[in-house]
């Protein structure tokens, strides 16, 4: 049997160890021999790579992506897409979420994985479909969480709608790194009974869990896993790519990985690691293990995130507190997922619970969330509280984008020339601020090279 890896250190392992702070520069040279290593896909864009890439990298994010394929041929190149949110923490209308994903398609992208944060599947469908009239490859994500409304059978419908759906194929999306091994492999047992396509994992080695989750699900009939080369594995990060193939091999399993090159890999990105340790971006404490994770079953971004706002707020003292209203905030709030966006929106409440009162200071997202703008809640949602805030005929049950008009031509014939093409566009509905900062950056760098050019000949 044959396992396929996904590498993911030019995407989520450098977002989950350094804040996602790699610049194109840092990994052009090594692309060659990524692409020629053997890996099922390549996760490189999407995320919050996209994000970043205005945001502190001075990048253009559809030129890295251009840049990348224009060296990796062979390999098919991944990304991670939030659904009807795109690459942000809101939910676009339909025509922005078709266009992205085309013109993801035209400037080099393969495989689309796509996820809602509270797996109600109507908020993927329509970038799922896009997908699929692009001709590329539609991978639907099922969010992994403990609740006890998330049960196996439950896992194993969500499947069966995907695959109706027409996803190519199906990923478990651990993001907090806590489903432990037995879990894992009667998920994945449960899910191969159900569907056709291929099953992929995706954890992340904050707990320590990850390798035996791996390796469990594989012997459940798991058709591949996302690692990441061994200087950005581990912590929470992936596991690492060549433990993984070491293992496997040795017990019996094909792997396309090949060594010498994995070798190389792991070469090029060692000085690069220590580089990000000494100029503080990579805090080591992001490579240990954490079990008070298991405990808690937080993503450990959202653990950090809270205590940071506590200490700000100079109430470190009722963390425990806030940590503990947790459970009773995703109770009222029918169990949803603790990922991107639901995690901060869970995690902010909880706080505020603990230092105003219960339910006495309810933020704008979980008014929002109440409403139903995020999507159906994967359980009852506490009808007290919606009735707090929200009179019946103003909840949304429909799709929340249904509700959206239609913004790219309006946005496109704002911007003017601004905005140098659709991706432009794009760029700026995803991210208003930060874009109109890079366009105006470039337009002064530009204009800086053609004076210079000027004054050169006038020499
Ligand atoms: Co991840």
């Amino acid at each position: 049997m044959k396992v396929q890896f996904t590498e993911t250190v030019v995407r989520d392992a450098q977002q989950s160890l350094i804040a996602t702070r790699m610049p194109f520069s840092d990994f052009e040279d090594i692309l060659e021999t990524m692409d020629n290593a053997g890996y099922h896909s390549i996760e490189c864009w999407g995320g919050a790579t996209f994000d970043s890439c205005l945001r502190f990298l001075d990048e253009d994010p559809w030129e890295r992506l251009r840049k990348i394929k224009a060296i990796c041929k062979k390999t098919p190149l991944q990304m991670l897409l939030r659904g009807q949110n795109i690459l942000g923490y809101k939910h676009y209308p339909d025509d922005v979420v078709r266009l992205f994903v085309r013109k993801s398609a035209e400037n080099g992208m393969d495989i689309f994985r796509i996820f809602d944060a509270l797996n109600d599947f109507r908020n993927i469908e329509v970038a799922v479909d896009e997908t699929l009239k692009c001709g590329k490859h539609a991978q639907g994500c099922i969010c992994y969480t403990t609740s006890p409304v998330h049960t196996v059978e439950k896992y194993a419908e969500m499947g069966k709608e995907l695959e109706k759906m027409g996803v190519n194929s199906i990923c478990i999306k651990d993001m907090a790194g806590i489903c432990g091994p037995q879990e894992a492999y009667d998920l994945v047992k449960a899910l191969k009974a159900s569907v056709k396509v291929p099953i992929y994992f995706h954890t992340h080695h904050t707990t320590g869990l990850g390798p035996m989750t791996y390796l469990k699900a594989i012997e459940a009939g798991l058709d591949g896993i996302d690692t990441a080369i061994s200087p950005m594995a581990g912590g929470t990060s992936q596991p690492a790519t060549e433990t993984m193939k070491y293992a496997l091999e040795q017990l019996g399993y094909e792997t396309d990985l090949d060594s010498a090159a994995l070798k190389k890999i792991a070469d090029h990105f060692a000085p690069i690691k220590d580089r990000f340790i000494k100029e503080g971006t990579l805090n080591p404490k992001s490579m240990g293990i954490r079990t008070d994770i298991l405990e808690y079953q937080l993503p450990g971004g959202m653990f950090s995130n809270m205590l940071k706002q506590m200490t700000d707020m100079k109430a470190q003292d009722k963390f425990e507190e806030a940590l503990a209203e947790i459970p009773n905030v995703r109770k009222d709030l029918g169990y949803p997922p603790l990922v991107t966006p639901m995690s901060q929106l869970v995690g902010t409440q909880a706080v505020n619970n603990v230092l105003f009162g219960k339910y006495k200071n309810v933020t704008k997202d979980t008014k929002a969330y109440l409403r139903g703008e995020y999507g159906r809640a994967p359980g009852e949602v506490n009808k007290d509280l919606i009735s707090q805030f929200w009179k019946d005929d103003e909840i949304i049950t429909c799709r929340f984008a249904d509700t959206l008009e239609p913004v790219f031509e309006k946005t496109k014939a704002e911007l003017g020339d601004k905005a140098r093409s659709d991706e432009d566009v794009l760029s700026y509905i995803s991210f208003p601020q930060v874009a109109e900062k890079f366009f105006a950056a470039r337009e002064e760098k530009e204009s800086n090279t053609v004076n210079y050019t000027i004054e050169k000949k006038e020499d």
